[in-house]
């Protein structure tokens, strides 16, 4: 159905019609030994998650609701990089059929006209400095037409921006060819020293000001870019550059 051109990356597709969420079935079966490049598909998701324990609404037929199972030989420590090339993979598709230029806000959102069209939540389970599994999931508005009030302000789709709707399948295929391309790479030093003019490029952060709250302090300064782990390179109004953690902090626009 999708005519992929990946070497392993969805060689398996498991699709569901209406699941709890894709992250936490591609975890289940990754228990049970499912291979490294499964990805399963949903239609529908009763119970999305996002990032910081948010939910993340996933309605019948509109989006783009997936997990892949990865199983990489990389330090666990090195993981969360994933999920920034699960950014490129999606900023790269998306721009490939778009009028409204998308940008990836670091370390993972993807942004058209300032709000948030997609995210990525990465997890993985660990043993012993060892990765045993990691499960990349991508959740992408595409024809969602109906927001909530309460997230119109900050939520979008591919359909709301751009006024058509798109095919999804279209756009699986070329997130997961892209996201092989991208991960392959990666992979040979284990870092983004090859992708961090790619991934600068598609950033909306770098070159502008931006606030962080770190640790519960607000900063102000300029992101200047990303570092081979990943990292924002932050300076501040005293000429300090810090280097800033996804985990750590939150990035905010002025
Ligand atoms: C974020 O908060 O930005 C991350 C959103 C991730 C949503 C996707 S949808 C497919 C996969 N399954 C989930 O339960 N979450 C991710």
């Amino acid at each position: 159905q999708y005519d992929l051109k990946t070497t392993v990356l969805g060689k398996e597709i498991i699709v569901y019609n209406q699941v709890d969420s894709t992250n936490k079935q591609a975890k289940k079966l990754a228990i049970d030994g499912e291979k490294h490049g499964t990805v399963i598909l949903a239609e529908e998701q009763l119970e999305g998650k996002g990032r910081r324990g948010r939910l993340w609404k996933s309605p019948p037929n509109k989006g783009i609701w997936l997990s892949i199972i990865l199983r990489p030989d990389l330090h666990p420590s090195k993981a969360s990089m994933l999920t920034l090339i699960a950014g490129l993979a999606v900023v790269h598709t998306i721009n490939r059929y778009t009028k409204n230029q998308a940008f990836i806000k670091w370390p993972n959102d993807i942004i058209i006209n300032e709000k948030k069209v997609s995210g990525t939540l990465t997890e993985m389970s660990s043993e012993l400095d060892v990765i045993n599994y990691v499960v990349v999931g991508i959740g992408v508005n595409v024809n969602t037409t109906d927001f909530d009030d309460e997230i119109k302000e900050i939520a979008t789709s591919l359909a709301n921006e751009e006024g058509k709707s798109f095919e999804r399948a279209l756009l699986v295929k070329g997130i997961l060819e892209s996201f092989e391309k991208f991960y392959d790479q990666f992979m040979v030093d284990k870092d983004l020293s090859h992708l961090i003019n790619e991934y600068e490029d598609n950033c909306i952060n770098v070159d502008k000001t931006v606030r962080v709250i770190l640790d519960g302090q607000e900063k102000i300064g300029k992101a200047i870019g990303i570092t081979k782990m990943g990292e924002l390179r932050f300076v501040q109004a005293s000429g300090e550059e810090m280097i800033l953690n996804s985990g750590e902090v939150s990035v905010r626009g002025l």
